[in-house]
């Protein structure tokens, strides 16, 4: 059953095209470990991925950083690397190493991959959905999320993160075919894993194209903007007015033919895009959100008060909704989330 989205919140709204006066705000990662809380829940479980595969846990780590913290929207505690996972593909995080997964990079690899249990697999991730919405109060809605089908792509076929890319890269270029049967998988698993969450009670969608700044313009045309579109006609066909952002990190100037082309209804943009660039170009298309640096976060103080300041003057006359430009850091001082909500909630002069 479809729930009935929360009506008079300001994240849906300005998602929706309006510009709110305060803007609405949430922080990508915004659950994790800068949060002694977090780390707390996470020693309990066994892994990382059993955080994420089980609903009480998963959860509580979501609810977290909304009980300290007057954001305007949470987003459920998985990861982009579960759909490898419920695909058939060994996923690992190995403490301080990062993901590790099995390579897929060849054609016969990728033909082993099967849809055919993802659904079981990813239900541990629909029933934390249902445990949230339950919870959360009903003017803050729940975010639900993938990975784009490039990016994800490129942890599949690396067999884990790498800095820029090259092994998918390379195997996109060499094995053209192979390729494009991996993202059409994807696209379809993603497309199916995205509706299921709002099924479950998401009421906004992003999708994570964390890698898509390591394409050039043709490639990131059939990587990112073509896979994402169609992600998007099949969200929308099966869960008409779920709002959906789209967040192409790196992209650069590319991410104005991605705001026009892929049908997403809003633009997450990364700590390098420059303020008025976003305003003149990305902005009169579609609402947009971001784009502090991590780093200055960490870092506070009066260069820190004075670029959320220039960011809510630049953007905050038009649609925009406040976050980073990636995500939160685990050495991030709570005092200074504390004092970014004061500044963009208005709390402070
Ligand atoms: O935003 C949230 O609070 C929801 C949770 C969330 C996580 N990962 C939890 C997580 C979300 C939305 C993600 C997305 C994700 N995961 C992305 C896209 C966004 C981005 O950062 O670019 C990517 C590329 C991944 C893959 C991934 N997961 C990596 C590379 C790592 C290791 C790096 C690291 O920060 O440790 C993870 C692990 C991970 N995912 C952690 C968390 C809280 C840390 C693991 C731990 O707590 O032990």
């Amino acid at each position: 059953m479809l729930r009935i989205p929360a009506l008079d919140s300001p994240f849906l709204e300005a998602l929706s095209g309006q510009t709110i006066d305060a803007p609405p705000i949430w922080l990508m990662r915004q659950a994790g470990r800068y949060l002694p809380e977090y780390r707390a829940v996470r020693s309990k479980a066994a892994s990382f991925l059993d955080l994420c595969r089980t609903p009480e846990l998963a959860a509580e780590v979501t609810l977290q950083p909304l009980r300290r913290f007057d954001l305007d929207a949470a987003i459920v505690f998985s990861d982009i690397l579960m759909l490898p996972y419920a695909l058939g593909q060994k996923v690992e995080f190995v403490e301080g190493e990062g993901p590790k997964l099995e390579p897929v990079n060849t054609g016969k690899a990728i033909a082993g991959l099967d849809m055919s249990n993802a659904s079981k697999a990813l239900a541990p991730v629909y029933a934390t959905i249902e445990r949230v919405v339950a919870e959360l109060p009903k003017d803050v809605p729940l975010i639900g999320f993938c990975g784009a089908p490039w990016t994800v792509a490129t942890y599949m076929v690396e067999g884990g993160g790498s800095k820029e890319q090259s092994a998918a890269r390379l195997f996109a270029y060499r094995d053209r075919a192979s390729f494009q049967r991996l993202i059409d998988l994807l696209v379809e698993s993603s497309a199916d894993y995205l509706v299921s969450q709002v099924k479950a009670g998401a009421s906004a969608l992003q999708i994570f194209d964390s890698w898509a700044g390591s394409l050039p313009e043709d490639e990131f045309a059939r990587w990112c903007i073509t896979p994402t579109k169609r992600i998007v006609e099949r969200v929308k066909a099966a869960v008409p007015g779920t709002p959906v952002i789209g967040f192409p990190r790196g992209s650069g100037p590319l991410a104005e033919r991605y705001a026009k082309e892929t049908g997403v209804d809003a633009v997450g943009c990364d700590t390098s895009m420059p303020l008025g660039w976003i305003k003149a170009n990305l902005q009169g298309l579609v609402p947009v959100q971001g784009n502090l640096d991590p780093l200055l976060l960490v870092a506070g103080g009066p260069e820190f008060d004075a670029r959320v300041r220039s960011i809510l003057a630049t953007l905050g006359q038009g649609p925009f909704i406040f976050n980073l430009g990636h995500g939160i850091l685990p050495e991030t001082p709570i005092p200074h989330v504390e004092r970014l909500l004061d500044l963009v909630k208005g709390r402070s002069s």
